[in-house]
Formats: C-alpha cells, sequence, structure tokens
C-alpha cells in the first residue's frame, strides 16, 4: 500500500495519546498531513461501541468472546471506512491502538485462542498492516502512579484500567513477547521517562522512517 502506517501501543497509563498528538503536531508543522485514530473508535458506529466496552456499567459483564467481537467490529468499521481509504490514497496514518493490543489484552491476558485471533485479525483489516509500531513499555509500579493522579470525571471510569494487577501483568508481558517475536516492526521505547525524551526517540525512529 502507498500509504505508511504507524501504531502505538502500549499498558494502561503509558502516555500512548500524548505522545501521538505531539508527533502529530510536528508532522503537521512540517506540511506533513497526518491522519489520526483510536482504538476503539474513529468512525461513529465505532465511538458507540467504544462506550459500551469502556464505559458501560459493569453489571452488563461483557463476556471474553463479546468483548473481543465488539473490539472487532470497531476496527472492521474503521478500517472500510477510513484506514484503508487513507493508505490507497499514500496518507500517513497513526493510530492509537490496533491489533497488537487484540492479541495482548484478549489472547495473552483474558486467554482466548491466539491462532482464532490472527484468522479474525485477517478477516477484519483487509491487508491493512503496521510497518511500524511503538510500543510504549510501562512497569507497574509507575502505571499504578500514574493512574492515581489522573483525574477522570465520575462517569467516565475505565472498564479494563480497572482490571486487577494481574490482568495488567499479562498485558505487559504479552508485549515485551510480540517486540521479541516482531523486532523488525515492533520499536520498545522506556514510557517511564520524562515525556521530552520518549518524544525524541519516537522522533528519531520517524524521521528514519520517512527518509
Ligand atoms: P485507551 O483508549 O485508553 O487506550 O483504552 C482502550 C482500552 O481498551 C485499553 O484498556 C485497552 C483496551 N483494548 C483491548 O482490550 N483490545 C483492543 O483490541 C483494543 C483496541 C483496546
Amino acid at each position: 500500500m502507498p500509504g505508511i502506517f504507524v501504531t502505538f501501543e502500549g499498558g494502561e497509563a503509558c502516555g500512548k495519546s500524548t505522545q501521538i498528538a505531539r508527533l502529530a503536531k510536528k508532522l503537521e508543522s512540517m506540511g506533513q498531513p497526518v491522519v489520526l485514530l483510536r482504538e476503539p473508535g474513529s468512525t461513529p458506529a465505532g465511538e458507540m461501541i467504544r462506550q459500551i466496552l469502556l464505559h458501560s456499567d459493569p453489571g452488563i459483564n461483557l463476556r471474553a468472546k463479546t468483548e473481543l467481537l465488539l473490539f472487532a467490529a470497531s476496527r472492521a468499521q474503521m478500517v472500510e471506512e477510513i484506514a484503508l481509504p487513507a493508505l490507497q490514497a499514500g496518507k500517513l496514518v497513526l493510530a492509537d491502538r490496533f491489533t497488537d493490543s487484540t492479541t495482548v489484552y484478549q489472547g495473552f491476558a483474558r486467554g482466548l485462542d491466539l491462532k482464532f485471533l490472527r484468522q479474525l485479525e485477517d478477516f477484519v483489516c483487509s491487508g491493512a498492516r503496521p510497518d511500524l509500531t511503538f510500543l510504549l513499555d510501562l512497569d507497574l509500579e509507575t502505571m499504578k502512579k500514574r493512574q492515581l493522579r489522573r483525574v477522570r470525571p465520575v462517569d467516565a471510569t475505565d472498564r479494563m484500567e480497572q482490571l486487577p494487577i494481574e490482568f495488567h501483568r499479562r498485558v505487559r508481558e504479552g508485549y515485551l513477547q510480540l517486540a521479541q517475536e516482531f523486532p523488525d516492526r515492533i520499536r520498545l521505547i522506556n514510557a517511564a521517562r520524562p515525556e521530552i525524551e520518549v518524544e525524541a526517540e519516537i522522533w528519531k525512529e520517524m524521521n528514519a522512517l520517512l527518509s
């Protein structure tokens, strides 16, 4: 595909959204427009699905399979509506999470079958594949500290964020395993450092990719 597809991954409070916003601003100020995506979400249907996945009452007790299919549904809509047309038109697409999140959260951490997840990924993504992935790795202690500092409105608590620490440990380990499996695509970045250092490292890699 003529475009460039860059994804950002990591556990809770790793600073992905901040880093994407900074990178997008820098690229745009240099005359390089970007298409920004977030998952779940990005399309009107995807944003509705996001509400169910992240902000619904825990009492509705979403099952792991239901959760998987909702993440996949949001992605299918986003890929067809935005990502594929943008990549086919040669644009630079930056995504806050993509398929690695499903592999790690629903596969490694929830325990759903990884082989099936790969088949589902092929079905949903229709050939959209990241060229480069920044994995913002954060130790669990720093993650907890950042979460405690974060101020959220009462009605915006995040269902996934509230899962037990063991879940988040499996998420982190899953990501580190993926980084070993795909060293050519995934750049492992220590996200416990000051934002400005993380930003500089991302910028160096982006420059290398764009040139
Ligand atoms: P975020 O927008 O703050 O990153 O929140 C998204 C949450 O959804 C986060 O806890 C990771 C989770 N998630 C999955 O479990 N599977 C997925 O496929 C995606 C895209 C996100």
